[in-house]
């Protein structure tokens, strides 16, 4: 079904309404301010234009898991000053995202300003979608924008519920790009090349068993891998490996089999006597006792980014070894410089990935870099995202 988008509801007018935008800026601070603020440039588009149009707009978004609770630390606040500053005009801020304060700030707001709004998982009501909290987002707006693509996935009173509640919806434009992007992993131009890290089989589960019978190849990486060696057979060392997932493993391994499809494993590694900074560390094919894994190694580096160059389409999420450490951080990097090189179209999701793309600076060379990490595997899996379901109901 479709979903009404920003033309449609720009075509009708926005001039002098309160527009309620739902935006993802759950970004990383540090000192309090923005450390990173991907999400915030990634919401701009979509405020530039309402503003353009003369509505008064309303930003709102979640920051962090505070559970329902006032977490000073995780206040929007800090955010503010970086929207105004990309926006290129003042951004007020209200300490409430409900009630008689956060609608007052409301009514103070001019055609062409914009309101930012506190964290709305201050609430309780946020997570747990409650009617009420939704009803009183609601109140706020005229018009409701979901352009919270990261957060598509979650079934939230400002990305769900808040819907049939608000005469006028639509999705914003990063919500309809990334959907647009991420629909060539679902429908690819072939061979499609999924390349998966992490930490846990058990994370990733329900989307390497989606992806194992759909992508013509599967490479796997992180500490994922050992838990899928172990089912194999082959020795792990002392590597992180999940006991109670290994049968999990064999299944995924025998879908990508009967599909005909190839899932990849590291062929060698990079191991470590603790998995710490500074530890003993030393390339091997076989992962001795004593040791652990800490990366994918080098030869299969090369292997994973040379099916970057032969594939048509590239999903990428998740970090190959771990990144957070420098020298466990190179077939991550090694992978990152592939999928650049890759003459397909390129998509990539989840933070260590997207900051291995930014670090080597080769973001320009990815077709698409994702803002939402959990959002885009539920999406390519299949799954319904409920923040889109929800606007399939609406009318702009
Ligand atoms: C994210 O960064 O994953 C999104 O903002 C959603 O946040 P959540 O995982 O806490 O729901
Ligand atoms: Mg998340």
């Amino acid at each position: 079904m479709a979903v009404p988008d920003l033309d449609a509801l720009l075509a009708r007018g926005v001039r002098g309404q309160r527009v309620l935008v739902r935006a993802d800026l759950n970004v990383p601070l540090a000192d309090g301010a923005v450390a990173d603020d991907t999400r915030v440039r990634a919401s701009i588009p979509t405020l530039r234009r309402l503003l353009d149009a003369g509505a008064r707009v309303v930003v709102a978004s979640h920051l962090g898991r505070p559970k329902g609770q006032r977490a000073p630390a995780l206040s929007l606040r800090p955010v503010a000053p970086r929207l105004a500053h990309l926006l290129g005009t003042g951004v007020s801020f209200c300490e409430e995202c409900v009630g008689p304060a956060a609608a007052a700030a409301v009514e103070d707001l001019g055609p062409g300003q914009v309101l930012l709004l506190e964290n709305l998982r201050f609430h309780p009501g946020e997570t747990a979608n409650d009617p009420d909290f939704a009803r009183a987002l609601a109140a706020l707006c005229d018009v409701y924008v979901n352009d919270a693509f990261g957060t598509a996935h979650r079934a939230h009173a400002s990305t769900a519920g808040v819907v049939p509640f608000v005469a006028r919806a639509a999705a914003g434009d990063l919500l309809r790009t990334e959907l647009a992007h991420l629909e060539s992993v679902r429908h690819p131009e072939r061979p499609l090349l999924v390349i998966l890290g992490g930490a846990k089989v058990s994370d990733k589960l329900t989307v390497l068993e989606a992806l194992a019978p759909h992508a013509d190849v599967l490479a796997v990486g992180g500490a994922m891998a050992y838990t899928f060696l172990r089912a194999r057979g082959e020795p792990v060392g002392d590597s992180l490996v999940e006991e109670e997932r290994l049968e999990d493993a064999r299944r995924v391994e025998r879908a990508a089999d009967e599909a005909g499809r190839r899932l990849l494993l590291p062929t060698d590694h990079v191991v470590a006597r603790r998995p710490e900074a500074g530890a003993p560390s030393k390339v091997v094919a076989r992962i001795p006792d004593g040791w652990c894994g800490v990366d994918i190694g080098p030869e299969t580096a090369r292997r994973y980014a040379e099916e970057a160059q032969r594939a048509r389409t590239v999903f990428w999420n998740g970090p190959m070894g771990i990144f957070e450490i420098k020298d466990f951080a190179r077939g991550t990097e090694t992978v990152a410089e592939g999928v650049a090189r890759s003459e397909g179209t390129t998509v990539v999701g989840g933070g260590d990935s997207l900051a291995a793309i930014n670090g080597l600076g080769v973001g320009d060379r990815i077709t698409h870099l994702s803002t939402g990490g959990g959002a885009s595997l539920e999406f390519v899996q299949g799954l319904t995202l409920p923040g889109v379901a929800a606007l399939e109901q609406a009318r702009a």
